[in-house]
């Protein structure tokens, strides 16, 4: 089974980030040949500052890695080393339906936020798309706001396939129920976009402000919650503690007396020590710029290595070569 995913270095990573995409993606290591990118030509649609790209880049690269990604297991990689992938996407842009793009959710989410989209930002998902099949990938983990991507992906394989025979690995989302949407500070989806987000390694102080700023009704302390499950500083709580602590504190919501702001105050706490093997190991990376940049350099040429064989296959099958 061949395992891929990608993240764009468009700014800090956040907790959505990590239980959505990282961490199912870390686990999988063991469980196939996994394909693992920064998508540096993606966030060229939003991003327009090179320094910028170059460090988020980087910090990308190094938390991933802090956060459990082996490069001893994964092949880890960034998209630009490998540019085949942009030849793919032209192949397989002459063969998407303008209407399946324009029926993408996130195509049309920014553009109702008022960003004036960019053609690389409408036709992102072709490069997607590219991203997955010139790996031959079987399975992508991704939360569930890139679900429709893969389906995306899925249709233009096929298309393809049927226009020039059997080619492609037809691909197929991996999206964990329990994370597939995790709520930011203000309850809708936490993003890099909606200044709603828990950074993983943020500094203390303005990750503690950030929490206790965490949105909550008005109901006073000593009143019974019976929809707990509704709060959003539990909901978070649950991913980063244990089942114990997490269960205790939802008792106290239900059954009333605790305020909202002891809640917060553990959820701090439970983040960061959650994160603090992680923030430890972060630094030792940090401190070490060789070793980041040989592991991405060897991650590179293996992924070259079996870009170039697809895409021969792919240029003989539609008759470029
Ligand atoms: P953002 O919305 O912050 O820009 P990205 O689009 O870069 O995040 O997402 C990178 C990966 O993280 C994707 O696989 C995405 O599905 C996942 N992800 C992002 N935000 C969340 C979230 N709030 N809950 C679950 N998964 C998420
Ligand atoms: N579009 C994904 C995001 O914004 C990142 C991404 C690019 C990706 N190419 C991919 C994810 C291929 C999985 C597979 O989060």
């Amino acid at each position: 089974m061949r395992i891929l995913s990608g993240i764009q270095p468009s700014g800090a990573l956040h907790v959505g980030n990590y239980f959505g995409m990282m961490k199912p993606s870390i686990e999988l290591q063991d469980e196939g040949d996994a394909y693992y990118f920064i998508a540096d030509y993606h966030s060229m649609t939003s991003l327009f500052d090179a320094e910028q790209r170059r460090r988020n880049t980087r910090e990308v690269a190094v938390d991933f890695l802090a956060c459990g990604l082996d490069p001893e297991k994964s092949v880890f990689f960034k998209q630009s080393d490998v540019p085949e992938v942009t030849e793919l996407a032209w192949i397989l842009s002459s063969l998407t339906p303008m209407g399946l793009l324009e029926r993408c959710h996130s195509f049309k989410d920014k553009k109702a936020k008022g960003v004036s989209p960019n053609h690389g930002l409408f036709a992102y998902p072709v490069l997607m798309a590219a991203d997955i099949l010139i790996y031959d990938s079987n399975v992508v983990p991704v939360g569930r706001d890139q679900k429709q991507h893969v389906e995306v992906t899925r249709d233009i394989a096929l298309k393809f396939n049927q226009a020039y025979g059997e080619t492609f690995v037809i691909p197929e989302p991996r999206i964990r129920d329990d994370v597939a949407v995790v709520p930011g500070t203000d309850g809708q989806k936490m993003s890099k976009s909606y200044n709603n987000a828990i950074e993983l390694f943020g500094e203390q102080k303005p990750t503690r402000k950030k929490i206790m700023g965490i949105v909550t009704d008005s109901r006073p302390p000593e009143e019974p919650k019976p929809d707990a499950d509704q709060n959003i500083a539990l909901q978070l709580l649950k991913l980063v503690s244990t089942k114990e602590v997490s269960r205790d504190y939802e008792e106290r919501l239900i059954r009333g007396g605790m305020g909202y702001g002891d809640l917060k105050k553990k959820l701090f706490e439970c983040y960061w020590d959650f994160f603090s093997p992680a923030r430890k190991r972060r630094e030792e990376l940090n401190a070490d710029p060789a070793y980041v940049d040989q592991v991405l350099e060897q991650g590179a040429l293996k992924a070259r290595d079996l870009a170039v064989k697809v895409i021969t296959r792919v240029r003989q099958a539609c008759g470029l070569s």
